[in-house]
């Protein structure tokens, strides 16, 4: 079984949240769809996918002004919450130790973390990915609870860019090794950015890849269906 994950973004309206759930509805697949969505569209009817957050606070209530707590997101049946993507490292300045507090938020509350790691551009060809992917993994876990890991390197994000299948394979492996070091080789790793539906069925298929995280090409039918389909 293999995850797939959409994440939105900040994209979509109900009607085509509507859309896109009753046609992953229709789908045959023993693999896990979870298709994360802007706060605003995730109450409602979910046609049977499982739906997720892309952020969460790392307080539970208060004078938080426009945060949303894990108990809200626990609320609207969603059941997990992506933690630490790099457009929120980017543009929010959040650290290691802040996505760290946001997922045991997210455990506590019953939500299941999908923590993003991975390199800049810059961090790439100085050739320290796998320190910096090995650090984030070991101060970003919550240690409690069950999470998911998404390597997704900076660069490959919306790029078109993605690295070799021996580099995806590499960087999967340190994560596995850091993860099985301290008795969680069971935590999925899954692979995002610019992923689509010519390459899914190969990153999906290498080893300790178990599943992908899909950005833009999750957004419509035309280009999400194709993908799940490619995956066995
Ligand atoms: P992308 O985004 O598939 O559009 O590259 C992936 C992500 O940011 O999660």
């Amino acid at each position: 079984m293999k995850f797939i994950i959409g994440n939105w973004k900040m994209n979509g309206n109900n009607k085509e949240k509507d859309t896109m759930l009753k046609a992953l509805h229709k789908i045959k697949t023993k693999n896990k769809i979870i298709l994360c969505l802007p706060f605003t569209l995730l109450n409602g009817e979910n046609f049977g996918i499982c739906l997720g957050a892309q952020d969460i606070s790392e307080h539970s209530n208060g004078a938080y002004t426009g945060d949303i707590s894990g108990e809200m997101i626990k609320k609207t049946g969603a059941k997990y919450v992506i933690v630490g993507h790099s457009e929120r490292r980017l543009y929010h300045h959040e650290t290691n130790e802040i996505i760290h507090s946001k997922a045991v938020a997210a455990v506590k509350n019953g939500l299941i973390p999908i923590i993003c790691v991975g390199e800049t551009n810059e961090e790439k060809n100085a050739g320290k990915t796998t320190s910096v992917v090995k650090k984030m993994v070991s101060e970003c876990i919550p240690k409690m609870g069950k999470y998911i890991i998404a390597y997704e390197p900076r660069w490959a994000i919306g790029s078109g860019l993605i690295p070799s299948e021996k580099d995806i394979t590499k960087i999967h492996k340190v994560i596995f090794d850091t993860l099985n070091k301290i008795g969680q080789e069971k935590t999925p790793i899954v692979y995002g950015g610019s992923v689509n539906a010519q390459n899914a069925h190969n990153i999906s298929n290498l080893p300790h890849v178990d599943g992908l995280l899909i950005g833009g090409a999750s957004l419509k039918s035309k280009t999400f269906l194709p993908i799940i389909d490619s995956i066995d």
